[in-house]
């Protein structure tokens, strides 16, 4: 088969905003907006937003791009592009292969509670009183079918974008979602700054303080940035690969790093002004948004108006991020495996949904169920998908992509030449040298080799 014949048999974005929307919408989730604040939360403010930023310029940005231009070049499955720099790196694409049910479970979990969120939003959570809102969350996750039905119905969602395929699914609803996801935030933010306590919200999210800059911290924001970006999984390469050719990479990649980056930066805006005005802590952890949050909702004018706003922004944002951990092995599965798209899709589908039945059960009757200090199933998962699978295989790409293809990346990003070579230059040096150094220090402080802070 030739090779415009397979790249046209296996579809590929029709427009280039198409593909930027599609992979800013894989960025942009519960990363942003759940993770995010969370972390910036219990990192003290304004240093962690700082720290964020550099570490996304230094090794958010470069990864990234280490990504698209693996998948732009192999036009083909994760594995297969990784195969087409060197056999021996398509390991990082197995890796990918395999996780990806694992990332889709406990994702597809949490966007499930977000779904029940914004169906309650107008009856039920409305009249829950702030000092028990943290028992309306624990006994709805802890129920042992409710959750299981929302999962379902988020993964069902997940599947049937998919099974669309690339330019009919994919790009198609990344182009109807995203400005949906915009103009939901829009209108939260304008909520947020007409607060009386936005001033407050402001200051303490926004002016470092850097007593507080310490190595954990650093390695928190870079941690958070794998995982918001969606790079270490494949997925991103997923996507590049059902590009046409003459993209300017380098500015794909910026602009879908400023894209994720804004987005979680206006989550916090729209968040933590809110929570001061109504007198909330701003360091609740993962519970910020599913009880800190619903309670300032309460407290305030047209609440579940706003409370449906943000949940269905949720739903929004998490449904443009599962498509992609999707589409990761759905591309292996069709093209090797010969499986059709919808059987793809949906063999995937219920392996997601299986494991995320043990993730939920995990709050609630599984809760016994623990590994390693007391994690939970969802403990556990999250802390091997991000704190390292997407480390190590960021890791291993960078060195893949800088140390063994290295003038062919370059050459892939810059367009053979034609465009950006200072930048194409300032990347690779960034790939080879600063990022696997960077990444190894981070890598061995998350699975905690070395002790940092
Ligand atoms: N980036 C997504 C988010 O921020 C999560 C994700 C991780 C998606 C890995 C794909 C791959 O929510």
């Amino acid at each position: 088969m030739s090779d415009t014949n397979f790249t046209a048999s296996r579809g590929g974005f029709t427009s280039k905003s198409g593909f930027i929307l599609a992979a800013a919408g894989s960025a942009v989730g519960l990363g942003n907006i759940w993770r995010f604040p969370y972390m910036t939360g219990i990192n003290g403010g304004g240093a962690f937003v700082l720290i964020y930023v550099i570490c996304l310029c230094l090794i958010g940005v470069p990864l990234l791009l280490v990504e698209f231009s693996v998948g732009r070049h192999g036009k083909a499955n994760a594995i297969d592009s990784y195969a087409k720099i060197n056999e021996k790196v398509k390991f990082i694409g197995y890796i990918g292969l395999f996780s990806s049910p694992m990332f889709l479970s406990y994702y597809s979990v949490v966007s499930g509670w977000t779904i029940y969120y914004t169906v309650r939003s107008f009856t039920g959570l409305r009249n829950v009183p702030a000092d028990v809102m943290g028992d309306f969350f624990g006994s709805f996750i802890s129920n042992p079918t409710l959750p299981l039905l929302f999962l379902a119905i988020f993964i069902f969602l997940t599947v049937y974008i998919v099974a669309n395929g690339v330019s009919d699914g994919i790009e198609k609803y990344s182009k109807i979602l995203m400005p949906i996801l915009f103009i939901f935030i829009v209108i939260l933010v304008i909520r947020s700054a007409t607060l009386s306590g936005f001033k407050q919200g402001i200051a303490w999210y926004l002016t470092p303080d850097f007593s507080k800059i310490t190595p954990a911290v650093i390695v928190a924001a870079c941690g958070q940035i794998f995982f918001s970006l969606s790079v270490g999984m494949s997925g991103m390469v997923t996507y590049a690969s059902y590009l046409k050719g003459d993209e300017n990479l380098i500015k794909t990649a910026g602009i879908v790093s400023f894209f994720d980056a804004l987005v979680a930066i206006l989550a916090g805006l729209v968040i933590f002004p809110a929570v001061f005005t109504y007198g909330f802590e701003p360091g609740a952890g993962p519970s910020l948004v599913f009880i800190t949050l619903p309670a300032v909702f309460n407290a305030m004018p047209f609440g579940s108006f706003f409370a449906f706003i943000f949940f269905a922004l949720l739903i929004v944002a998490n449904l443009t991020s599962s498509i992609s951990i999707l589409e990761m092995p759905v591309a292996y599965l069709i093209e090797k495996k010969g499986f059709t798209r919808p059987k793809a899709a949906i063999f995937i589908g219920v392996i997601g949904f299986i494991l995320g039945i043990a993730v939920s059960l995990g709050f609630g009757v599984w809760s016994g169920v623990t590994f390693f200090g007391g994690m939970s199933i969802f403990d556990i998962m999250d802390y091997l998908g991000s704190n390292v699978i997407l480390p190590f295989c960021g890791l291993a790409a960078a060195v893949a992509v800088g140390w063994v293809w290295n003038k062919g990346a370059v050459a892939e990003v810059t367009n053979g030449g034609t465009n950006s070579q200072g930048l194409g230059r300032i990347w690779i040096g960034l790939v080879r040298y600063l990022v696997p150094i960077l990444m190894a220090i981070i890598f061995m402080g998350q699975i905690g080799i070395i002790k940092l802070g």
